[in-house]
């Protein structure tokens, strides 16, 4: 399980992770992680890896699904992807992504999408976008033993609104971006992402707050960190957002890999005998 022994990373070797123990693990200072996942196979690779959260994002529009943007994807794309994590994991807590349009509409609407990624997809917790917009959505998945995780600055849902993915909460807006913050752990969130803002905002409000903040492009100072998983390995084309170290080049692993195998198709190397039955 890593090179890690104890805290997060170590010590829970029997059950799920919970929200609990991340907020424990906060308290501790540990800084953990959490890295999308939208199937089985990879999902289990990485639960055996020690990581403590996995999320089936919305980007799984983009990288799983070949959207433009997260905007198009539905809760019934998503919630077959959702199983498939949870089947494939034995440890993590597995956090489900609301897409656009399945919780805006009122408290109950998002009630019914949350019950739907708890009940039919086995999810662990649930991830919505906004600030004082969502609060009564928050409280109200909160109310019915559902834990929520919100999410600030590059919301991309609102990518039409925005204008694009440019960094969040600079001037006057970093001062918004707190309040938010703030409602959102009164609401009940049991923590916040952070997405590409300024990384002296993102550690303002990871002081500010006592639940868990998780950063993605918002520097070293928030509790966590989340990373869409085929950016760290590589998968993704370049060019990859600034925040984006790449820590393999899978890519061209695999793009060498499936040409390899297509030339020895070609000549007649493969299959050879050790790979045919008698
Ligand atoms: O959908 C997603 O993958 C996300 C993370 C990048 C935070 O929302």
């Amino acid at each position: 399980m890593g090179e890690h022994a104890t805290g997060l990373y170590g010590s829970i070797t029997n059950r799920r992770v919970t929200v609990r123990d991340l907020q424990r693990a906060t308290d501790a200072g540990e800084h953990w992680s959490m890295v999308t996942a939208y199937d089985a196979l990879t999902a289990r690779l990485f639960d055996e890896s020690g990581i403590p959260v996995l999320l089936v994002g919305d980007s799984a529009g983009m990288v799983v699904y070949g959207y433009e943007n997260t905007v198009p994807v539905t809760v019934d794309e998503l919630l077959p992807l959702v199983r498939a994590v949870v089947r494939g994991t034995r440890r993590a807590l597995v956090v489900a992504d609301m897409p656009f349009g399945s919780y805006h509409a009122s408290p109950a609407e998002a009630l019914q999408t949350a019950a739907r990624f708890m009940k039919e997809g086995g999810a662990h917790a649930v991830k919505l976008e906004g600030g004082q917009a969502v609060l009564p959505q928050v409280e109200a998945l909160v109310q019915a033993g559902i834990p929520v995780i919100g999410h600030l600055g590059l919301t991309p849902q609102s990518v039409n609104l925005l204008g694009g993915y440019r960094v969040q909460g600079r001037g006057e807006d970093g001062e918004l971006l707190m309040r938010d913050a703030k409602a959102l752990q009164a609401a009940g969130a049991c923590a916040v992402v952070l997405e590409v803002v300024p990384a002296e905002l993102a550690a303002k409000v990871s002081e500010l707050l006592a639940i868990p903040t998780i950063g993605i492009g918002a520097g070293p100072s928030t509790d966590a960190q989340v990373i869409v998983w085929q950016d760290l390995v590589g998968l993704t084309p370049d060019p990859a957002p600034k925040f984006v170290k790449r820590y393999a080049d899978v890519r061209t692993t695999i793009g060498e890999a499936v040409a390899a195998w297509a030339d020895d198709v070609r000549n007649g190397t493969y299959p050879g005998a050790e790979h045919s039955y008698k």
